[in-house]
């Protein structure tokens, strides 16, 4: 273009930087304003997916107009976003055509003006809108790849956050070995990392292989925080906890958590069949290892009146199980596995005394020679432990056995007498 007409080629490329420049902007507009569709997608779907499971919750409160409401909300600000999109789109290659036109009305009439002077032929003209078109599209990329690297980038960074954040729950000997089960707690605090309460406060104690420790407190006294410890799901602020002599941090941890038996405080059961639920604990389990352990955990008599048994399905989370037999599917999952530690937090909390007592008498047979830590509010449940710590408030303040608690006299005799009292009455 240059070497036909210089004069000509300076008039019809100024518009393609401009276009170049229309098209960055547009195509970061229309970033944004997908970003902010995602954004919006995404909290749909969480808020149906909530609606959804908690649908019991919202029918016992009566919730569902305002429910449809804050979903109705939702829906029209999903659309406005929409429609933006929609209109930055439609306006994107119209955009382009106008930039590219304005060029070639530029040729045509400087052009002609120069053909009616005599200075070119129209040759020239033809030739200019020739090229001007082939030129055009790279422009048009150059805008348009610019901005997808960029978008790229963006994406890139997001993703990297992921990709490079590292648990802070790292094994530094990787030690692997079949656990005895002794473990001891030395001054152990710890400060929950993100809302900074400081939950347990210089917790000792000391669990001898084979045997039992209770844990009694108030709510929020810090129990589950000593459960969490020691299935390494957080480190210690300060202090340390070794099992058989070595320090938990040293352990590998799949092979640590693989030896445990955890019933966690929320019971958590996945919409499979019964079995399946109760195997999830170990690997290639036998139809009789899975009896045993639901006739331990006191929930083969429930299975049996259910018309598939074993393969019957639980809903999510197990909404079809009462709140006890959810606790005792629980803990057959957990011992089903035989591990070496059982930890049962307020697993019994929702069972009658008379079936928390048969399942007790079941796992002392079951934790013989095994270490146990249950976790209660109840006495009933406590009692039959070795040794029992009452904590309060983050803090040991009292220990020792159930005779010996009882002559001391304090918090935890008059936490006996009160429920012993509560359940004569029922
Ligand atoms: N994941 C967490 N993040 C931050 N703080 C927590 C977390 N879990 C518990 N806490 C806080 O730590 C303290 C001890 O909680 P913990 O769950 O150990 O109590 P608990 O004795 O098990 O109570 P409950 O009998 O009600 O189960 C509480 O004050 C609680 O608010
Ligand atoms: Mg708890």
């Amino acid at each position: 273009m240059l070497f036909v007409d210089a004069k000509l080629t300076l008039l019809t490329i100024i518009p393609l930087p401009i276009l170049a420049a229309t098209i960055y902007v547009v195509n970061n507009l229309i970033d944004k304003r997908s970003d902010l569709i995602q954004k919006q997608v995404s909290a749909l779907s969480t808020f149906i997916q909530e609606a959804f499971s908690g649908i019991r919750v919202i029918k016992a409160f009566g919730r569902q107009n305002d429910s449809a409401r804050t979903f109705e909300k939702a829906t029209h600000e999903y659309l406005k976003r929409s429609m933006k999109l929609t209109i930055v789109n439609s306006l994107f290659f119209p955009a382009i055509l106008l930039l590219t036109g304005i060029s070639t009305v530029v040729v045509v009439y400087v052009g002609g003006n120069d053909v009616i002077n005599g200075t070119i032929t129209y040759g020239t003209i033809v030739a200019f809108i020739f090229y001007l078109n082939r030129l055009t599209w790279p422009v048009a990329s150059l805008g348009y790849v610019t901005s997808m690297i960029l978008r790229a980038e963006a994406s890139q960074r997001r993703i990297n956050e992921f990709l490079k954040t590292k648990t802070d729950i790292i094994s530094g000997k990787n030690i692997q070995k079949v656990l005895k089960g002794h473990i001891v707690f030395s001054n152990v605090h710890f400060t929950y990392p993100d809302s900074g309460i400081h939950a347990l406060k210089n917790i000792s104690f000391e669990i001898k292989e084979g045997s039992s420790l209770a844990i009694l407190g108030s709510t929020g006294s810090g129990k589950s925080t000593i459960a969490n410890l020691l299935c390494r799901l957080y480190d210690t602020t300060k202090g340390e906890i070794k099992i058989d002599g070595t320090d938990i941090k040293d352990f590998n941890i799949g092979n640590l958590r693989g030896q445990i038996g955890y019933v966690p405080q929320d019971v958590f059961l996945f919409s499979d069949t019964i079995k399946n639920n109760i195997a999830f604990g170990g690997i290639k389990l036998s139809e009789e290892e899975i009896l045993r352990a639901s006739k331990e955990a006191d929930l083969y008599d429930n299975i049996k009146d259910f018309p598939d048994k074993f393969e019957t399905i639980l809903g999510e989370r197990g909404i079809t199980l009462s709140g006890g037999q959810k606790q005792r599917l629980s803990i057959a999952r957990a011992i089903i596995r035989e591990p070496k530690i059982l930890i049962l937090d307020d697993c019994l909390s929702a069972v009658d005394t008379k079936t928390e007592n048969i399942i007790l008498e079941n796992l002392k047979r079951i934790m013989k020679d095994r270490t146990s830590v249950v976790i209660s509010h109840r006495v009933s449940s406590v009692k039959l432990a070795d040794y029992i710590l009452v904590l309060e408030d983050g803090e040991v303040i009292e220990r020792g056995t159930h005779e010996e608690l009882m002559k001391l006299g304090k918090t935890y005799k008059e936490l006996y007498q009160k429920q012993l009292t509560e359940e004569q009455k029922v």
